[in-house]
């Protein structure tokens, strides 16, 4: 049966995020609890649930009320392998190795800020992520306000840029720009608008990132490149970001329509194993 039992939405003294107590995820939620919810992750883009105690099943059904919990598109052999009974909706995000092998892609140390999926049509609006196994120090999660990045550029570059777009590239890496001598055949890639207005919120959003946009569309890559610098140093203000430092059980839900994220580094030879779900979109941004 599905409770209803006070919540409380705390905003954190930071240019965004808030934190949500007075509910256990494991149970079905209300409607109104629900509509709750995606009001305050609207206002504040970033919602953490501390103190959770979730099964992967549990996890995505709690995302599911939400919208159509999405599949990773790369389920790992090694992940299915070790953990035969995971959700297909859920990834693991971990820098373990088991007999040797990453589970699914490695999540080691730092990565610079993205935007989930942003290299594919349609990319899910929503990620979840859920701490099991944390290391000592490191490893947070710093996320940017897109809205106030879109904010803070001059007008004369809000104008340069207003009808253009920006292609993204899944050129997994971690800590590096991405390649524009990769064969585009052969990797995830997509050209959305650099501004995109949020279809809940109608806010105007900066929709580029460092780590996976590689160029703006019909520019000579001497001024995509000098715009686009200009573009990821604005996006990555301190001023701009919130940083999370995990707990496990934290169960943390952000808009990739508004937000881009990345992680600190942390100790390599210390465990750290989150599970991540998406909720899919159902239209491309614009
Ligand atoms: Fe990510």
């Amino acid at each position: 049966m599905a409770t209803r039992l006070g919540l409380d939405v705390r905003g954190f003294d930071a240019p965004l995020g808030a934190e949500i107590t007075g509910l256990d995820l494991r149970k079905p939620l209300d409607r109104e609890t629900v509509a709750e919810i995606l009001a305050a992750w609207y206002r504040h883009q970033v919602l953490v649930f501390p103190d959770q105690d979730l099964s992967p099943q549990q996890m995505v059904d709690f995302t599911g009320q939400f919208g159509e919990p999405g599949k990773p598109r790369m389920p790992s052999r090694t992940v299915r392998d070790i953990l035969p009974n995971l959700p297909p909706e859920v990834m693991i995000v971990s820098n373990i190795r088991v007999d040797g092998k990453p589970m699914g892609l490695p999540h080691d140390g730092e990565m610079w800020f993205h935007s989930d999926m942003c290299y594919v049509e349609v990319p899910h609006t929503a990620t979840l992520l859920y701490a099991v196994e944390l290391p000592s120090w490191g490893g947070n999660t710093l996320f940017a306000d897109m809205y106030a990045a879109y904010d803070s550029l001059p007008a004369s570059l809000r104008n340069r840029l207003e009808d253009c777009r920006a292609l993204h590239i899944h050129d997994y890496k971690r800590t590096d720009r991405p390649s524009l001598d990769v064969d585009l055949d052969k990797v995830g890639n997509f050209a959305h608008p650099v501004f995109i207005t949020h279809p809940e919120t109608g806010r105007k959003a900066l929709y580029v990132n460092r780590l996976m946009t590689a160029r703006i569309e019909g520019l000579d890559p001497a001024e995509s490149d000098g715009l686009l610098e200009e573009l990821f140093t604005a996006s990555e203000d301190r001023s701009l970001v919130y940083e999370h430092v995990w707990k496990p059980g934290d169960l943390v839900m952000w808009d990739n329509r508004c937000i881009t994220h990345a992680r600190t580094d942390f100790p390599e030879n210390e465990r750290r194993l989150l599970r991540r779900t998406t909720i899919v979109g159902t239209q491309a941004p614009r």
